[in-house]
């Protein structure tokens, strides 16, 4: 079959396709502890689920602008007033199908086929795939001192003439890392000098923890006009456990947000009405439920971290947010998708391999489950990892895990 170089070069999502193997083997029975996932379990805050149901009741569910309804785009820019101290006018901000459409519009907006785009690893799944959907290429940074941070000098050696965007998420996904505040402020400083787009994916931005304060890539810029190549993306997604809300938003100059709308309107014509009602009623409503999701997700970080350290050779950065932990798994298997196929086989575990996210014998092990599925699952991986345990594992409802291997 004659596919284009595009439709034939992306890959699928692995972390979909991991939540679909998961769903697969619990319909059949399996005991399976999905640590693999990338949403919260919390609901989605009630006054999203009445504005909703009332405008469903209605039957007036009808198209709407392409960058998204007045209501909406009002509640970003309050949004934005709340963490970004400024307020951006209703023509700098497009609602999208999430922060990933978001996202797309933007590289699409502003790449050429052949640009680069650059991101620190380790990065999200999707930011290489985006590129290839524009004809570029995404470049990924790596710290030179082997952390999960880079530093501005990093970034620089990465630029080449093809350079047109810099890609920075804080807090990272997959490894929860928090950026200091002085790299966001170099990088701001540096896109800005060498007139590169810089795209901020702050959709982590109040899952932080440890007293840390949301990031706010805006308060460093200095070209604050329509000039100004900062695009900062956001979304209900994950602070409001809204996932499949499919609600984003990007704020940019004016002309690039018309771009990208443009771009949208032939893509989607934009995100269902609906969904976007929802999410300016989450936006505007009661703001206890992002505390309560944040404080949990920060006791099930200790949790995760506390089992982790407790395995031999394991080494664990503590999270600064997110509720991901990307673990060091080298001291026992270096080929990354080899292990979390065989944690997945043998003890039933979903894990993500870390060369999805650009760096091989890592794990990426989510805690946005319950602390029952952190403890369990932790547990198992210790009994398949260690030599020594005992050869057979109860799971519960009468299951129990063999060990067939040695
Ligand atoms: C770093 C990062 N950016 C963007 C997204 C997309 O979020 P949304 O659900 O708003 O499309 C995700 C989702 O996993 C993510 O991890």
């Amino acid at each position: 079959m004659s596919l284009s170089a595009i439709g034939s070069s992306i890959g699928e999502s692995v972390t979909l396709k991991l939540n679909e193997i998961a769903a697969t083997l619990r319909a059949r029975g399996e005991p399976v502890i999905h640590l693999g996932g990338g949403e919260p379990k919390s609901k989605p805050p009630i006054e999203a689920l009445v504005a909703a149901a009332g405008l469903l009741n209605t039957g007036e569910i009808r198209y709407t602008p392409a960058d998204g309804v007045p209501e909406l785009k009002r509640a970003i820019v309050g949004y934005m007033e709340r963490f970004y101290d400024f307020a951006p006018r209703p023509e700098n901000v497009m609602a999208s199908g999430g922060a990933k459409q978001a996202i797309l519009c933007a590289l699409q907006a502003i790449l050429n086929p052949d640009d680069e785009v650059i991101y620190p690893a380790p990065y999200w799944v999707s930011y290489p795939e985006m590129a290839r959907l524009c004809g570029a290429r995404g470049v990924a940074v790596y710290a030179s001192d082997g952390s999960f941070c880079p530093r501005i000098q990093d970034i620089e050696r990465a630029v080449s003439p093809r350079t047109r965007a810099v890609v920075i998420n804080s807090p990272n996904n997959p490894s929860g890392a928090m950026y200091s505040e002085e790299f966001i402020a170099d990088v701001v400083g540096f896109c800005e000098k060498r007139q590169l787009w810089l795209i901020m994916d702050d959709i982590y931005q109040r899952l932080i923890f440890d007293g840390r304060k949301p990031t706010n890539a805006w308060k460093y810029a200095r070209d604050k006009g329509e000039d100004s190549k900062l695009i900062i993306v956001n979304g209900v997604s994950k602070q409001y456990a809204m996932t499949g809300f499919r609600i984003g938003w990007a704020v940019g100059n004016r002309r690039v947000i018309e771009a990208m709308t443009n771009i949208q309107s032939h893509q989607t014509s934009g995100p269902s009405v609906l969904l976007q009602m929802a999410a300016a009623a989450a936006l505007n409503g009661d703001q206890s439920c992002v505390e309560s999701l944040r404080t949990t997700l920060e006791n099930n970080r200790n949790v995760l971290v506390s089992r982790l350290k407790c395995l031999e050779g394991i080494r664990v950065h503590p999270p600064d947010g997110t509720f991901y932990c990307f673990a060091d798994f080298r001291a026992y298997e270096k080929d990354s998708a080899k292990l979390a196929r065989f944690l997945l086989e043998k003890a039933l575990v979903v894990t993500v391999p870390g060369v999805e996210f650009g760096m091989d014998g890592y794990l990426r092990i989510s805690f946005c489950g319950t602390i029952k599925d952190i403890t369990d699952g932790v547990e198992r991986i210790r009994w398949a990892l260690d030599p020594s345990s005992p050869k057979e594992l109860y799971v519960g409802g009468g299951r129990k895990l063999v060990r067939d291997w040695t």
